[in-house]
């Protein structure tokens, strides 16, 4: 029986259908043990643009160092942002420190998604995550997971523009098919399926439990959707420079910004430490290593450049967000992930 929103027999038998494969094979994950609206919270926010297994070990340390929110929120920012260093998107655990002053202010936490959306960092998928798994509230969850889904089960061929488009399209769909009963498993269940079996790419339709109720993966195209416009990717070149003196590293320290923590260090951009196409083309000067990394809709090519050996410019010394790190002190700071990464690997050169 294919799904149709306006048979009811389809979408309760499809909803049984997942509903039975979830309690089977869902995932053992912490925040679906013992789950709190704590625990929900913070592992929503964790999980926003970054994968289960990257966020496993985030977690553990997170609710061991800061088990609920008054903890949270009682925390200074240094502790919150060693806790989040590596994750990325930083804003999120800003927010989720503003979130948690913010609640325990509160006379009583919200527990519709309306009363969430109004907290720092929570848009209509976290509101909807959050209320569902962790109150209750019969509201769907529609994120590129659900939409792949609800577009391979209706073989819907509208093409969109980008994908937050394509949420708001398929939202009154997935609310069609929210269980009553249960609507934060539903919502968990449909994550699954998204994570575990209804892949992007090659998805796993002959082991798929909601096989008999999708168009697409009857018809064997479910890789032709959704039809997403394919995104516009930005080339973008930025040097670095490495200047070791005296057993002390340069870096650049972020002052707090909209995007930004502050005490963030990272490796200092070459414009930023006084440097220009010209010395970093002096003799003294070496390429060190490319790193590429992609960063939303940006490809970023980063150069390392060891400067080590070219004279001081002197902004090196009066820029106040330029500092001398001991090499021995790196693992005190704060450093952005790829940033420590690429400075072991320069050490241990
Ligand atoms: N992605 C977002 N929320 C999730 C959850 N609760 N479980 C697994 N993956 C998720």
């Amino acid at each position: 029986m294919l799904l149709t929103a306006t048979n009811p027999t389809s979408v309760n038998a499809f909803a049984e259908a997942l509903s039975r494969w979830y309690r089977q094979h869902k995932r053992d994950l912490p925040w679906r043990r013992d789950p709190s609206p704590y625990k929900t919270v913070v592992s929503e926010f964790m999980l926003q643009q970054t994968q289960v297994k990257t966020v496993l070990p985030y977690f553990a340390r997170w609710l061991d160092a800061l088990p609920d929110f008054a903890a949270l929120a009682a925390a200074p920012e240094s502790q919150v942002l060693k806790l989040w260093e590596g994750l990325g998107y930083y804003s999120r655990a800003r927010n989720l420190h503003k979130l948690a002053k913010t609640l325990v202010a509160l006379p009583a936490v919200p527990n519709t998604p309306e009363g969430w959306r109004e907290l720092p960092g929570v848009g209509p998928y976290t509101a909807a995550a959050i209320t569902s798994i962790a109150f209750g509230a019969p509201v769907a969850c529609v994120d590129g997971n659900v939409v792949r889904i609800l577009s391979r089960l209706s073989a819907d061929k509208t093409n969109f523009r980008d994908s937050a488009t394509a949420a708001k399209y398929f939202t009154p769909l997935a609310g069609q098919l929210i269980s009553k009963t249960a609507p934060g498993d539903h919502n968990q269940a449909m994550m699954e399926l998204g994570a575990t079996v209804c892949h992007r790419r090659n998805p796993l339709c002959t082991i798929c439990p909601v096989l008999q109720f999708c168009r697409a993966g009857q018809s064997g195209d479910a890789e032709q959707y959704p039809k997403l416009a394919a995104k516009t990717i930005e080339s973008v070149t930025v040097d670095r420079v490495w200047h070791v003196r005296e057993g002390k590293l340069l870096l650049h320290r972020s002052s707090a910004t909209a995007r930004r923590f502050a005490d963030m260090h990272e490796l200092p951009r070459a414009s930023d430490a006084g440097h220009d196409q010209a010395s970093l083309s002096h003799a003294q000067a070496r390429r060190l290593v490319t790193k590429k990394r992609a960063i939303t809709r940006y490809a970023i090519t980063e150069i390392i450049h060891d400067v080590s050996a070219v004279p001081l410019r002197g902004v090196a010394d009066s820029s106040s967000e330029l500092v001398w790190v001991a090499l021995d002190d790196l693992e005190q700071i704060t450093l952005s992930g790829p940033h420590r990464r690429w400075i072991r690997e320069l050490l241990a050169k």
